[in-house]
């Protein structure tokens, strides 16, 4: 174990899921930069043991640890789970971070459709094998990263994988109101243990986002407009401030943007569709233990 990098983290531990680019190296990074020691996940090792060092010379502090996981596939999820408890006796912060647009419906491992399943069950599962830890590491925070693109979303209990109807839009909006009707769902069953739960948009942000499976309008678009979209380091501001600042000790079920609490649209705040989700969820990730 290395030693203590001294800031305002020190002596914390993150866990960062998505930490190889984007937004998610940026948090991983603010946050190793404050004392906090750093986990972050990626789906191929060599990138994700990498990006770990990449973090660790940036933010002058060695305590950032590669944890390489394809958070597709539940078993992996699962072996994330076992290696991050392993690791980490006391987990303080976890950042969902891990989220992805595809226009084009992909079946993954589990034979679920990827978006729901990278974007919302991933989280879902990982937060539920991490809750115990949290809970006695308390207090502590779980932040997941949602999108202002939430607003436009719903959630299809009769097509939650766009077998009758996809579009990566569509697939997208629904799971990032999926990761705001989880966020207070989990606030409501974690109330009372001193775990926080809150979900972040970071903003419009230059990163890989949907590079891997682009829309035709994303293509069009996205050369003109890269320009003018936040840095990475701007966008991770939220998901640092939720997961650090002593301003947000104690704040849970709440959605942030600009590092501010904003009102969500009226479908995150559906409290009987949250609990069909968080039911459903537990269906399709075989009856997590946890929150
Ligand atoms: N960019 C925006 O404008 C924007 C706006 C609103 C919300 N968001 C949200 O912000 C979050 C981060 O997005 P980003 O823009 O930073 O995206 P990004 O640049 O594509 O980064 C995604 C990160 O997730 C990792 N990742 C992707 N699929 C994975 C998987 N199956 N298993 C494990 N890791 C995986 C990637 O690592 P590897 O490729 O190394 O595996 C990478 O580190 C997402 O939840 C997104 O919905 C982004």
């Amino acid at each position: 174990m290395t030693g203590i990098t001294p800031g305002p983290m020190a002596g914390r531990t993150v866990l960062v899921t998505g930490g190889t680019g984007g937004i998610g190296r940026a948090t991983a990074t603010g946050l190793a930069a404050m004392g906090a020691r750093v986990g972050i996940t990626g789906r191929d090792t060599t990138r994700t043991r990498a990006a770990a060092a990449e973090i660790a010379a940036a933010s002058g502090n060695p305590a950032v640890d590669p944890f390489p996981a394809d958070m597709s596939s539940q078993a992996e999820v699962r072996r994330l789970a076992r290696e991050v408890l392993a690791a980490y006796p006391r987990l303080d912060v976890l950042v969902n971070n891990v989220g992805g647009f595809w226009a084009t419906r992909r079946l993954t491992a589990d034979g679920l459709e990827r978006t729901f399943a990278v974007n919302h069950l991933a989280p879902f599962l990982l937060t539920g094998l991490l809750t115990g830890r949290l809970t006695a590491s308390a207090p502590a925070r779980i932040v997941t990263v949602s999108s202002g693109a939430h607003t436009g979303g719903k959630i299809d209990f009769g097509d939650l994988q766009g077998e009758c109807r996809y579009s990566g839009q569509r697939a997208y909006s629904q799971s990032k109101l999926a990761n705001i009707l989880f966020t207070y769902e989990l606030a409501r069953r974690l109330d009372g243990t001193g775990v926080t739960a809150t979900a972040a948009h970071p903003g419009v942000v230059r990163t890989g986002f949907a590079a891997e499976d682009p829309s035709p309008v994303w293509k069009l678009f996205l050369p003109l407009i890269r320009l003018f979209l936040k840095t990475p380091q701007k966008g991770a501001a939220t998901s640092i401030y939720l997961a650090s600042s002593p301003r947000v000790e104690g704040v849970t079920g709440t959605y942030f943007a600009g590092r501010k609490p904003k009102a969500s649209s009226p479908a995150s705040r559906d409290t009987a569709a949250a609990a069909r989700l968080w039911q459903v969820s537990l269906d399709l990730t075989g009856g997590t233990a946890g929150a």
